[in-house]
């Protein structure tokens, strides 16, 4: 098969080529793959890896070998998956625990950015709690997370306020659903009872002190790679907001994965849910993708089709 491998020795630390087929275990199935999308994380990791190594968390394709001991969706079945690597290639391994299977109308482009972005989001929004008639702030809100728990707030009957630094996606992030766009959580007058935070540093701080009372701030990103510092006094009561907690999160939290990729691909079939696809092409113009994720020119998701 062809596949992405690291590549030292490339500009962009990797080179379309041949390699050997993948080789599944029992409860993996191999999957066709049509379409992956990057992730800022797996770019930055690239310099560490082995040469040769594929790397790919997220991919849907169409499973061609079911898994031996008879777990997952049968050949012919269009999924979405995810796994530590081999997402960018034509075929990939996987575990049965790590896919679902998707509905027949949706873009397989648009499906591939379901089990890292929108999973994430779900499952931070989750930390939280109940949604309903609650306001929730997101940070980085154009970008891939944040772009889905905007949508994904909405839908449980939150009071959505967006905060962007990106002046050019305000019309956007409305259409979303966003009641309410900031340029920083520290422009933002009132309180809220949830934040996802996909920024951190002083954002995270800022977001922090827009808690009310008993509201939870989710730390998903630290997009900025600046600390996080805490002004004397920012934890203190003085004004009666008890109780606000800060969660640390990762998006594999010991639950299956399964039903949230089937639910959130059926909330895109019916049109509940919109992918921010902000660059898209085939697979061999890698660099260009990767370029655009590194200098960060992107926004919302980069999609490779993956062709045969
Ligand atoms: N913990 C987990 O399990 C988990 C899962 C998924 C992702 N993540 C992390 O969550 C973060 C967001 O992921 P993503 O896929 O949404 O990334 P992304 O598409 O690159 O979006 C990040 C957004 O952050 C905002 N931002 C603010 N300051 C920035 C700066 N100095 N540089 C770049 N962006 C800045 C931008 O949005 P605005 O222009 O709207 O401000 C940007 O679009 C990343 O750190 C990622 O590694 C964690």
């Amino acid at each position: 098969m062809r596949a992405l491998l690291v590549d030292h020795s490339a500009p962009s630390g990797l080179r379309l080529d041949t390699t050997g087929d993948p080789d599944p275990t029992p409860t993996q199935a191999v999957i066709q793959v049509a379409a992956t999308s990057l992730n800022f994380g797996e770019i930055e990791v690239l310099a560490h890896m082995p040469e040769g190594w594929i790397p790919g968390w997220e991919a849907a394709g169409i499973v061609s070998v079911p898994a031996a001991d008879g777990s997952g969706p049968p050949a012919g079945t269009r999924v979405v998956t995810l796994g530590e690597s081999g997402g960018w290639a034509e075929l990939r391994a996987v575990d049965t625990s790590s896919m679902a299977a998707a509905p027949p109308d949706v873009d397989l482009g648009e499906l591939s950015t379901i089990p890292v972005a929108a999973t994430s989001a779900l499952r931070a929004l989750r930390r939280v709690g109940s949604l309903l008639g609650k306001r929730i702030m997101v940070t980085g809100a154009s970008g891939g997370v944040g772009a889905f728990a905007v949508q994904l707030a909405r839908l449980g009957g939150a009071h959505v306020v967006a905060s962007t630094s990106s002046p050019s996606a305000v019309d956007q992030l409305r259409a979303l659903g966003a009641h309410e766009v900031i340029s920083s959580p520290d422009r933002y007058s009132g309180f809220v009872d949830g934040v996802i935070d996909c920024v951190g540093g002083p954002q995270l701080v800022a977001a922090f002190d827009k808690l009310a009372a008993g509201g939870t701030l989710v730390s998903v990103g630290h997009t900025t790679g600046e600390p996080e510092v805490f002004p004397l006094g920012a934890l203190l009561v003085d004004d009666g907001r008890r109780d606000r907690s800060l969660i640390t999160f990762h998006q594999i939290d010991g639950t299956p994965l399964p039903p949230d990729f089937a639910w959130l691909s059926e909330q895109l079939a019916a049109q509940n849910l919109h992918t921010t696809i902000g660059w898209r092409g085939g697979w061999d113009r890698y660099g260009e993708a990767v370029q655009a994720m590194r200098t960060r020119r992107l926004r919302g998701k980069a999609v490779l089709e993956i062709a045969d």
